[in-house]
């Protein structure tokens, strides 16, 4: 499909006053994509565990305006207060995506949402943010047509949050989601996200992601300016290369669950990342002394119990410690014992695989 394919068919009626409300998870990647060309097209393809725990809940309540303003006209409630520095990156949004949905500047549009983990926390809440708003709108649009499929529903809604932030396109479906053009994998595509469309062994199945929470602060680089510093990096080339050939890779791991080489192509994925940060120009470190103490304890415990345990790491301080349900207690246990005391106030998160957002008012899953 082309972007052309995700312009608006002719609307038959347009509902003066409506509801939707959509929950979507947050994601986190396991080939990591960094760097991207103009309208949030990825330099390399990426994929990523949809989560379950973290999740953001959108409301949209549309009414019909007498005219068509020549601004979006919207509030914006986040945890039920009114928040108006908020609202500049909304109406980026839908600047960018008004092409797509010209009933945008019709309505009057009043959101209300709330995220299921601190906000100070370092999760980003882009991803599950705005995929939320993405299905909301589609929602929307769905009632003005006489008809539209479920495929093309979520393929739309994964293109408009891509064009909200890049990793957002991942959290539509679940519990592996594939994104940006790869030869070897059917149906592919950098304008949105695919279900990861081969075997995967039952192994990866619930598979547990405990978030555990470094550092609460602000980041020091924000990830649209770590994406920018990708141009003319002296390693990009390579780099983009790599995340090829280790979705590639990823095709068999993922089939046969051999997780050893999950785990050396999520921890090499994961250091890799921060390593392009590291030598970018300029140069800057999102880790934090605890999450290097963190990795060191993963690896002497995954080296003394052949646990299957692994790291990856966002573009931040925490460390997300990925394992299989089947050593749910000896992991969790250890993790409690030894890796706690390093978070902030020992805050962590339980999370595991699921299998995408979900449309609140009709109680049905993506
Ligand atoms: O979606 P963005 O622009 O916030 O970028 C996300 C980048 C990483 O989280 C570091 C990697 C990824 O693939 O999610």
């Amino acid at each position: 499909m082309t972007e052309k394919d995700f312009l608006p068919f002719k609307y038959i009626s347009k509902k003066n006053t409506g509801k939707v409300n959509w929950k979507s998870p947050s994601n986190i990647a396991l080939i990591k994509y960094w760097g991207k060309k103009e309208n949030q097209i990825p330099a390399n393809p990426s994929i990523s565990f949809t989560l379950d725990t973290c999740v953001t809940e959108t409301t949209i309540s549309y009414q019909k305006l007498d005219a068509g303003s020549s601004k979006f006209s919207f509030e914006l409630f986040f945890e039920g207060k009114s928040k108006e520095d908020f609202k500049p990156k909304i109406e980026t949004f839908f600047k960018r995506i008004e092409v797509y949905l010209p009933f945008l500047r019709e309505y009057h549009l009043k959101i209300e949402t709330s995220n299921s983990f601190p906000h100070s926390s370092g999760i980003a809440s882009s991803a599950s943010g705005m995929s939320a708003l993405a299905l909301c709108l589609m929602s929307m649009e769905r009632t003005f047509v006489r008809e539209m499929d479920n495929d093309f529903f979520i393929k739309k809604a994964s293109f408009l949050a891509r064009l909200g932030s890049g990793s957002a396109c991942r959290s539509i479906e679940g519990p592996l989601v594939q994104w940006g053009k790869h030869s070897n994998i059917e149906g592919s595509s950098n304008l949105y996200g695919i279900r990861y469309p081969y075997n995967i062994h039952e192994i990866f199945q619930n598979f547990q992601d405990t978030i555990l929470l470094v550092d609460e602060g602000q980041k020091q680089v924000s990830s649209s300016v770590g994406h920018d510093l990708m141009h003319g990096h002296p390693f990009a080339g390579q780099r983009f290369a790599q995340a090829h050939t280790h979705l590639s890779e990823f095709r068999s791991i993922l089939a046969e669950g051999k997780l050893k080489e999950f785990i050396r192509i999520v921890e090499s994925e994961a250091l890799t990342l921060h390593a392009m940060m590291m030598t970018s120009h300029p140069y800057f470190i999102l880790m934090k002394p605890n999450t290097l103490e963190i990795i060191n304890r993963i690896w002497s415990f995954r080296e003394a119990s052949r646990s299957n345990v692994c790291f990856t790491l966002d573009a931040g301080a925490n460390v997300h410690v990925l394992y299989p349900e089947k050593e749910r207690e000896t992991v969790y246990e250890f993790i409690q014992a030894e890796l706690l005391h390093f978070c902030e106030n020992g805050k962590h998160i339980c999370d595991r695989t699921e299998s995408g957002a979900k449309d609140m008012f009709k109680n049905t899953d993506t």
